[in-house]
């Protein structure tokens, strides 16, 4: 009878235990994991996602920026993606007068619409396997470093060729650890306005005390729009001018979600080591992660209180300070996640059935026999040098005037070849922007605690006065000043300016550093050359071993597809995570006192008067709210930022932006009862544009599906 019990019970979970850890490449969907996705509810074919011959859901997908992903929701180029991927660019176009992160910026029209400098978007055209041609010419029989150089002639070649044949920017990528290549075909747009930008006081919600955690109430999102020329390619910024006419555009669904219904998303996550070896792992846990936590935290209590202090701060300090704290935080939650759980005896686990199969076999005996010490061996030779290379950029390179000191060197090196001293305006023009973005007192104290910490951790028998170097950096050094610099410059004499320079701490500070760290690099990079090597081996190997499981390769920022179950998770004993957040949460962690926790009176006013549009819920006592965040059980990562959280007919349900505390570990291990992805509710996107940003123009261009 239990038996049975067990027995029915299983078939009756069954179901859900299919969702699976994966980012899957776009263009083998169709034969790796279609079957699997509409098994799990997906109601679309893979060749809705991918096809190289029609349009497809992937001509709707953009990379926004450099590191975060977008989609097109109307059919004039609208795009939405996170407030947390918009607010370098937001930052920029922000001043004392115009404080767009704490009052946010709604245009009314395409003419209020604001010009984004710098800002790219970028579609991917068309995605090809490359491998044979990558390969020609390699023999397995020769050495690593020899092999590599054919292989990077190789795609510097081919990515020309495929260039001048297309005429769009092309890419080509190693996956699976350089067993196989694929080449990306991208058009990049450059004239990306600015549209609708919730202030900080919904885009940050919860800053970074909620940041990586649940429950959570960030409205984490931001709209822009692609322009174009009149032909509808792309185009430098001009007035003249027009709205982008996308191949395809999300629907967008809000007839509502329920608890695992099926979810996949769709982006361009960054970068993961899931087969790192148990040694990998160590250093993870050991090395890295710990020197950047330790730098951070230091790094993060002078901005903060830098910040506190004054406005102007405030604004020249938003951005680094976010991103900062945002690793420092995940770092924090894998170092836990992994610890907790056990993940180098884990991989350990792993590897004593990979070495017994291995041993069954005299043929892999001698293939792989080695492959898991000989990385053993690397990873520990390498060790202090990775420690040191961390020392120095977390560490001696906080302080910005320092690292701002190849200033000096780029123009000592340049001097040689000037033919007219006009061209030195540059320089004091990049120092004057340089000097915009930091505040003196502040960086100077990064200097005194990193640098010392630096310095101590990597020569604890040297005893430089730091307190001397930085005096003298930032009093007398040239780069002290905008006019020091000029003043150099303006004495036009080539040997003189040389010698000046010469003789500056800086420089001579900076270059002596430089030289330190580059040593350092040119014998980590002869170690990791090794070991790229050997997991080039490891990973092939483990798919043989693994013959039948399908695979994914780890995530490098290109396009892929992970899938799951809309789902709550039991996070930690005794404590349900329940899988969706509304706005009475928000309202409930309402400070006033405290910035992150500050919600803006309109809103508070939205919430009081029920005013909620079609974007509303009922909750079980019969009154309405609008629902916020939820969780899922779709892989993703750092990149996947703005992805489009989509329903099982491709509709547009929400926008990615964050993974839960105790699964941040899933970029070194996956783990389906941990490990959960953080979408915001496109409803509360859509409320939070048309009633507290009073852009209903906005919601008119987009196709919603009630
Ligand atoms: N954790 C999210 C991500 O990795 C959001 C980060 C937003 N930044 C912050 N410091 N709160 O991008
Ligand atoms: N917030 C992350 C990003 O900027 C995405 C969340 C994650 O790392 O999972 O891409």
């Amino acid at each position: 009878m239990r038996n049975l019990g067990v027995l029915l019970l299983m078939v009756f979970i069954a179901p859900l235990a299919q969702a699976k850890e994966g980012m899957w490449l776009p263009f083998l969907l169709e034969q790796m994991n279609e079957k699997d996705m509409r098994s799990m509810g997906m109601k679309i074919k893979a060749r809705d996602i991918y096809d190289i011959n029609e349009g497809s859901l992937k001509d709707a997908i953009v990379i926004f920026g450099s590191g975060c992903t977008a989609e097109v929701i109307s059919e004039k180029g609208l795009i939405l993606t996170n407030h947390h991927c918009g607010y370098g660019t937001v930052q920029g176009l922000s001043s004392v007068e115009h404080n767009y992160l704490t009052q946010g910026f709604w245009a009314k029209n395409h003419q209020e619409e604001l010009p984004c400098p710098g800002l790219t978007v970028t579609f991917i055209v068309r995605i090809d396997d490359v491998t044979e041609q990558v390969k020609q010419g390699i023999q397995e029989s020769m050495e690593d470093s020899i092999q590599s150089k054919l292989i990077q002639a190789n795609i510097t070649q081919l990515e020309k060729q495929k260039k001048a044949e297309t005429g769009y920017d092309v890419l080509i990528k190693s996956f699976f650890s350089d067993n196989e290549y694929y080449c990306f075909i991208m058009e990049k747009f450059t004239d990306i306005r600015l549209v609708g930008f919730p202030p900080n006081g919904i885009g940050k919600f919860g800053g970074d005390t909620d940041n990586w955690a649940w429950p959570r109430h960030t409205g984490d999102f931001g709209v822009f729009r692609i322009y174009a020329n009149k032909e509808n390619k792309p185009a430098v910024y001009s007035a003249e001018n027009v709205p982008f006419k996308p191949r395809r555009s999300f629907a967008i669904n809000i007839e509502g979600i329920e608890e695992n219904d099926f979810t996949w998303v769709y982006g361009f996550p960054g970068r993961t080591t899931e087969y790192l070896s148990s040694a990998g792992v160590r250093e993870v846990m050991e090395t890295t992660d710990p020197i950047r936590i330790a730098y951070r935290e230091k790094r993060l209590a002078i901005m903060k209180d830098a910040m506190s202090k004054d406005e102007k701060t405030f604004i020249q300090y938003a951005s680094k300070q976010a991103s900062i704290a945002n690793y420092w935080k995940k770092w924090k939650g894998e170092l836990l996640g992994l610890t907790k759980n056990n993940a180098i005896e884990k991989k350990k686990q792993e590897e004593a059935q990979f070495m017994q199969w291995v041993n069954n076999d005299a043929n892999r005996i001698a293939q792989y026999g080695q492959l898991l010490s000989n990385l053993e061996d690397c990873y520990s030779k390498q060790q202090q040098a990775v420690a040191k290379n961390e020392h120095y950029n977390e560490g001696v390179w906080a302080c910005e005037l320092l690292k701002k000191a190849s200033l000096l060197r780029d123009i000592h090196d340049a001097l040689d070849t000037l033919s007219d001293w006009g061209l030195t305006e540059k320089y004091v023009k990049d120092l004057s922007a340089f000097y915009k973005q930091i505040n003196k007192t502040t960086d100077y104290a990064f200097g005194k605690e990193l640098l010392t910490d630096a310095l101590n951790a990597m020569y604890p028998n040297d005893h430089l006065n730091v307190e001397n170097l930085l005096d003298a950096l930032f009093q007398k050094s040239i780069l002290s000043s905008e006019e020091n610099l000029k003043r150099l410059l303006a004495i036009k004499d080539k040997s003189i300016i040389k010698s000046e320079i010469e003789k500056d701490i800086a420089y001579k500070t900076f270059i002596y550093f430089d030289t330190d760290q580059k040593n350092n690099l040119t014998q980590l990079r002869e170690s990791q050359q090794k070991i790229t090597g050997l997991y080039k081996k490891y990973i092939k190997a483990l798919r043989e071993f693994k013959e039948g499981k399908q695979f994914y390769p780890d995530a490098n920022s290109t396009l892929r597809v992970t899938y799951g179950n809309i789902q709550g998770v039991e996070a930690q004993d005794g404590m349900l995570y329940h899988w969706q957040t509304t706005l009475d949460g928000a309202i409930a962690k309402n400070n006033p006192n405290v910035t992150e926790f500050k919600i803006p009176q309109k809103l508070i006013d939205l919430f009081h008067t029920k005013d909620f549009g079609d974007y509303s819920i009922e909750k079980e006592n019969g009154e309405k709210t609008v629902p916020l965040a939820f969780l899922a059980t779709n892989h993703t990562t750092g990149g996947n930022s703005g992805s489009p959280v989509i329903n099982a007919r491709g509709e547009l349900i929400g926008t990615n932006f964050d993974r839960i505390w105790e699964g941040t570990m899933s970029d070194v291990m996956y783990d389906i009862n941990l490990c959960r992805n953080i979408t915001l509710d496109i409803r509360y996107t859509l409320f939070i544009i048309e009633k507290f940003g009073e852009a209903r123009w906005l919601i008119d261009e987009m196709n919603i599906v009630k």
